[in-house]
């Protein structure tokens, strides 16, 4: 890193990147690796809701602190090596050739979503360092080369990455563009049990799930909604036996005046349940979260709905 990049880096400014709530609106276990990773196929969304991540350079090495609602529920221990902001960091400094001259600096992730929750905040965090440090150290590393350190981070983070409406399959790692989902609004819900993910997978029993056949446009939302009827999550019912409260978020849900579909993201626990606007989400969530106050209660838009 040049000097003059060194200077127009000063300790005093901040970066920041959003790291949105990733929903997968349907999604089939199509299948099973021989390593025990499984196949999938599931049209994935973004929230408005998010983690975001901040970056202020400065002299000492690099370090992580943790912050917002659910900072404190990670504990000290989560700011360390392991976390998978510190894993991408290291990825793309190690990516920069032994020449790049890497800066320290702080790093403040502002966590907002519950965590080990389904919809993919810790991959949501870990795309968010990628671009963040690929762009705050100049490091210009091509998206492709982001994308691979992206696979070695976990299954989810590859989709993070963008940010975008994707069709996700292979085990997370093959994405294809999606239609933009028609307008409509979105409530979320977490019942603030922390699942496990290899635990869904490995409770998931029964025959896989075919690939979805999905069209290249979507007609209307009540077209959108009624193909979205027609698919399910196949973790869905695992995630149910790990955690019976994922059952009662469901029924809650389904219950909200204006409901057009309720579903579990991911491997659970958050479930997410589709509206004909944002403003009906906003009204079902601000009632839900009355009636059940320990539930973390979201409700908004999707990120880049065709207007
Ligand atoms: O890749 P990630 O760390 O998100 O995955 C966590 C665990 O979830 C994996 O170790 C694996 O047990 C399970 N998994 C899977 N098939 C996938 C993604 C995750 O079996 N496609």
């Amino acid at each position: 890193m040049s000097a003059t990049l060194h200077q127009e880096l000063s300790p005093q400014q901040t970066l920041t990147e959003n790291a949105p709530a990733k929903i997968n609106l349907y999604l089939h276990v199509t299948g099973k690796r021989a390593d025990g990773y499984h196949l999938l196929d599931s049209l994935v969304v973004f929230a408005g809701a998010g983690d975001r991540l901040h970056y202020t350079p400065g002299p000492t090495p690099l370090r992580l602190k943790l912050a917002g609602r659910f900072g404190p529920t990670l504990g000290a221990d989560a700011a360390g090596a392991d976390n998978l902001v510190m894993k991408a960091t290291a990825a793309v400094q190690a990516a920069c050739g032994p020449n790049a001259v890497v800066q320290g600096g702080i790093l403040v992730l502002d966590k907002e979503l519950p965590v080990a929750s389904g919809i993919g905040g810790g991959s949501a965090d870990a795309a968010a360092a990628l671009r963040l440090l690929n762009r705050a150290w100049r490091a210009d590393l091509p998206h492709a080369t982001l994308l691979r350190i992206a696979e070695t981070l976990g299954a989810d983070v590859p989709v993070c990455l963008a940010s975008q409406t994707a069709r996700m399959e292979g085990i997370g790692e093959q994405l294809s563009t999606a239609a933009p989902v028609p307008e409509c609004g979105m409530v979320l819900v977490n019942c603030g049990v922390g699942v496990s993910t290899p635990d869904v997978f490995r409770t998931r029993q029964g025959a896989f799930h075919p690939r979805a056949d999905l069209p290249a446009q979507w007609a209307t939302l009540q077209n959108f909604i009624s193909l979205l009827q027609a698919q399910t999550n196949s973790l869905e019912e695992p995630a149910c036996k790990v955690c019976p409260a994922v059952q009662q978020v469901l029924t809650e849900l389904e219950a909200l005046p204006e409901v057009l579909l309720a579903r579990m993201s991911g491997s659970g626990a958050t479930c997410f349940a589709l509206f004909p606007t944002v403003q009906a989400a906003r009204h079902a969530a601000a009632r839900l979260a009355q009636t059940q106050p320990e539930w973390w209660v979201w409700g908004g838009e999707i990120v880049g709905c065709k207007q």
